[in-house]
């Protein structure tokens, strides 16, 4: 009988092209997801791509009740991905309490019903944002957080010290934390891709919505940073090959592979991209001009972060492959695909 993995967030960005690899790689998938940041419709890319539906439920893990009933209709469970969480990190400023009360209950929630239920395999979405600007480059797992830029970023902190102190109490429990850089792009098929609603805070949705004529001009923020062209750094990671950090992090704990009940890895490519090397890139890769201009910095937004990824690549077994322009591509024909551009 196949695995099944419960997938929470599985129509958002980085869960459906995990649930993809998931369900390429033989497992079971079941979704619950609320649709506050997704579309129902995300369900049929992910049937085109891997020709079978994974389970899905539609409800807010904050609330209890349900998140029991489903774990008494959903008996054997074997692994648990956790992404769902609001992420918006402009937002947080502003709505503090929306973030704690998202980010955490929903996380406390699981864990209790993994704990009642006797689920003992846990991957978390963490974020690069736990390490602010770090003071050594590139950062590895060991390097400490940083006073948090944003609620967003003090809710991942916080996460991850909770799953720290459950484990400590049930030893028969394992988690991994993985700590994303940034990612971008979409699946080669371009089926399911990033989905921003309103004005993208991202670069990459940005750049491509600019390409397609929906936003007049892309603002680099940033041309005094203490880099090689005055841009900010960051280290862009293909979607698809994080998603198959979840599966390589899955088969780990499942085949009792862990070293510990908790482990933390980075997953990012370990090469960092100014700005002004994303959008030279993408012109290149896709051949559409892009009309953008310098800017003021961001308020609040770091100089430059990237992975040392040996940990990742040598423990964990996984490493990324896909380059930048490929993905970069990737992200082009999904904004394409969604606009019907030919
Ligand atoms: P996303 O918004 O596309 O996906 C999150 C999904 O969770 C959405 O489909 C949303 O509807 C769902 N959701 C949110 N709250 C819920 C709740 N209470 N109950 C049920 N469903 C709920 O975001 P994403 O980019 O796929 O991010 C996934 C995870 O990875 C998040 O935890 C995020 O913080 C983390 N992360 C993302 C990035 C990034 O740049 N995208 C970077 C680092 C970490
Ligand atoms: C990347 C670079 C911008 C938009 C955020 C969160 C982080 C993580 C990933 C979840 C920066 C520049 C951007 C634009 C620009 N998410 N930029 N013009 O800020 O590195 O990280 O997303 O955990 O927590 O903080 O990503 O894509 O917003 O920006 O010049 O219109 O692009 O200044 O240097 P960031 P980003």
């Amino acid at each position: 009988m196949n695995k099944l993995i419960l997938v929470t967030g599985g129509t958002g960005y980085i869960g459906s092209h995990t649930t993809v690899e998931l369900m390429n790689e033989g497992f079971d998938v079941v979704i619950i997801d609320n649709l506050s940041n997704s579309e129902k419709s995300v369900l049929d890319g992910i049937v085109e791509i891997t020709g079978r539906r994974p389970y899905f439920e539609e409800f807010d893990i904050c609330d209890k009740e349900k998140l029991d009933n489903f774990f008494k209709i959903y008996k054997k469970i074997d692994a648990v991905i956790h992404f769902a969480a609001y992420k918006a990190v402009g937002e947080s400023i502003e709505k503090p309490l929306k973030y704690y009360q998202n980010n955490l209950i929903t996380l406390m929630n699981l864990l209790n019903g993994i704990k009642e239920h006797k689920v003992s395999n846990f991957v978390f979405s963490s974020s690069a944002t736990v390490y602010g600007q770090p003071d050594k480059l590139p950062v590895t797992e060991s390097a400490p957080f940083k006073t948090a830029d944003s609620p967003y970023g003090n809710t991942k902190q916080i996460a991850e010290e909770i799953i720290r102190d459950t484990i400590n109490a049930n030893r028969d429990f394992r988690a991994i934390s993985l700590r994303y850089f940034n990612p971008i792009g979409a699946h080669s098929s371009a089926l399911i891709g990033e989905l921003p609603r309103g004005v993208p805070n991202n670069l990459v949705p940005f750049i491509t919505q600019t390409a397609a004529g929906i936003r007049d001009e892309l603002k680099v923020f940033g041309d005094d940073y203490n880099t090689p062209d005055g841009s900010a750094v960051r280290d862009y990671i293909n979607v698809v090959d994080l998603a198959k950090a979840h599966v390589v992090s899955i088969k780990r704990m499942i085949d009792n592979k862990s070293k510990s009940n908790l482990e933390v890895f980075n997953v990012g490519t370990g090469k960092g991209s100014s700005v002004l090397e994303i959008v030279n890139a993408f012109e290149k890769a896709t051949g559409e001009k892009l009309n953008y201009k310098m800017s003021e910095r961001r308020v609040g937004d770091i100089e430059s972060v990237y992975a040392e990824t040996r940990y990742a690549n040598e423990e964990l077994g996984w490493k990324a492959e896909i380059g930048l322009d490929e993905t970069l591509l990737s992200a082009w024909n999904w904004e394409k695909n969604i606009r019907n551009i030919k």
